[in-house]
């Protein structure tokens, strides 16, 4: 995408414009236009939603300046009222208010930006100026003749760049995120842009906490403010499907939906958990789940995720065992599996029965790390396959035991990848664009451990 009026993103309106995307791309100070870009044209007050975003950037650590060709005295209402520095009469698409900028804001051009909603002005000035550049929708309001002209030799620029963007994936930057209370640990951001980064996907990926009685009113907020998709974490998981539009046959069984794809105004659910965990056993242990026996330690929202990858892979026998032991008894009736209890006589002897073991508990998770899922008295045998959805700490005791004792261990963390990169696959082809190939989801792996993200 080389032509010199591309922008380097695209948003809707710059309230999508978020602090961490900007700082994702080295941004530390950004040149606004005025019109149609923050308000509609003949418009010289800012409203209290500019202002707002505004006060987030800078709150962000983000310096701003006006970059107008306008005069002072047009756009003074504006400026006084924003507080923002000026440079007026810029003579966009020129350097030299770009480089008035740089001294204004104290910082080379690697760290500004430029928004704005015109190509021949903003876009091309700051690309020949080499600052980051962020094309805008205009703002449709009653335009000057001029302006008008200028928008219909735009046109061709505007198809072609929306051409190549809807080849390469989508035509804005596709904003995703992933929701959940807490969420300051969540390592989704670093995955989804790894995943970009081999991809060349246009996407921006932040985490957002919002709170269990705040639910619907995100979510709605999330599809009006044109979200391609979201994540969805501890504690929505099942409250997120009643506000769904249409859910995923297995991912109304789980009970549990950890991605969400907007598509052409309405919005699909889908659980990826199934699949992440299914590709690691897969890729791990080079499992084959047909004909296999399957034990499942706990019965909550992973244990129901955990028993639907194994009976679509053709597992014959998925049980349940768990500390209550009705709870499991449920999960049996579900899935038309059986029940083993701790306190059967020959649970040893029946444990080993099992090819694959799988632990969906929170037991030796960080910070239980000296727990176990069982209590009972047992030994692993040779080949059995042991997985735990745990990956921090990378070896639970759990999975240190059975390593011991000569099953073939794996931890959680390829379940976590592969949840991402399926999420991703979803949002990827609902954008039009073909699924990442395996070459690309390999680099994302390599990446990952390089940048000390992820490791197995
Ligand atoms: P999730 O939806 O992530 O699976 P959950 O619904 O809270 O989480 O389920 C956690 C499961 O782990 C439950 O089955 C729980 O057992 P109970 O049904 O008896 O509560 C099980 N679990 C949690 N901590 C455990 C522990 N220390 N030992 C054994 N089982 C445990």
């Amino acid at each position: 995408m080389k032509n010199i009026f591309y922008p380097k993103a695209h948003f809707n309106n710059i309230y999508e414009i978020t602090p961490n995307f900007l700082k994702n791309k080295g941004v530390e100070g950004v040149l606004l236009d005025i019109d149609n870009t923050l308000v509609p044209y003949a418009v010289k007050v800012p409203s209290e939603k500019v202002l707002t975003w505004l006060t987030t950037l800078q709150e962000a650590g983000i310096k701003a300046a006006i970059l107008s060709n306008a005069k002072a005295e047009r756009i003074a209402t504006f400026t006084e009222q924003t507080g923002l520095p000026i440079i007026e009469k810029a003579g966009k698409p020129l350097k030299r208010g770009f480089r008035q900028a740089e001294k204004l804001l104290g910082m080379p051009k690697e760290k500004l930006c430029i928004i704005g909603d015109q190509f021949f002005t903003d876009i091309w000035g700051g690309n020949r100026s080499k600052v980051y550049s962020i094309w805008v929708t205009p703002i449709n309001n009653e335009e000057s003749a001029f302006i008008r002209l200028k928008r219909w030799l735009e046109r061709p620029i505007v198809k072609g760049y929306r051409k190549v963007m809807a080849e390469k994936g989508g035509d804005t930057v596709g904003l995703l995120g992933v929701i959940g209370y807490p969420i300051g640990h969540s390592i989704s951001p670093q995955l989804h842009q790894a995943l970009c980064d081999v991809s060349g996907m246009n996407y921006f990926y932040d985490k957002f906490l919002v709170e269990p009685s705040n639910l619907k009113e995100a979510f709605a907020d999330f599809a009006k403010k044109g979200f391609r998709g979201i994540n969805v974490t501890v504690p929505h998981k099942p409250d997120i499907i009643p506000l769904l539009d249409e859910v995923d046959a297995n991912a109304l069984k789980i009970g549990a939906v950890n991605t969400v794809v907007w598509k052409d105004g309405k919005s699909y659910g889908y659980n990826t958990d199934m699949d992440g965990f299914v590709m690691s056993v897969k890729e791990e242990a080079n499992f084959d789940f047909d004909g296999k026996r399957v034990l499942i330690l706990g019965a909550g929202g992973a244990a129901r995720g955990v028993a639907m990858g194994c009976v679509t892979e053709g597992a014959a026998q998925v049980d349940f065992c768990n500390r209550t032991v009705e709870k499991a008894q449920a999960l049996a009736d579900a899935f038309d599996g059986g029940v083993l209890s701790q306190t059967d006589e020959a649970f040893a002897e029946k444990f080993q029965t099992y090819d694959l073991i799988v632990n969906t508990t929170s037991a030796g998770m960080k910070p239980q790390e000296d727990k176990m899922p069982l209590t009972a008295e047992y030994t692993f045998r040779k080949g059995q396959v042991c997985f735990d959805a745990i990956y921090v700490p990378r070896r639970t005791l759990w999975l240190q035991k059975a390593e011991k004792e000569g099953a073939t261990v794996i931890n959680g963390m390829g379940m976590l990848f592969y949840q991402g990169v399926e999420a991703f696959q979803k949002w990827k082809m609902a954008d039009n664009t073909k699924p990442l190939t395996a070459e690309q989801i390999a680099q994302a792996k390599a990446l990952l451990q390089e940048r000390g993200v992820m490791t197995w």
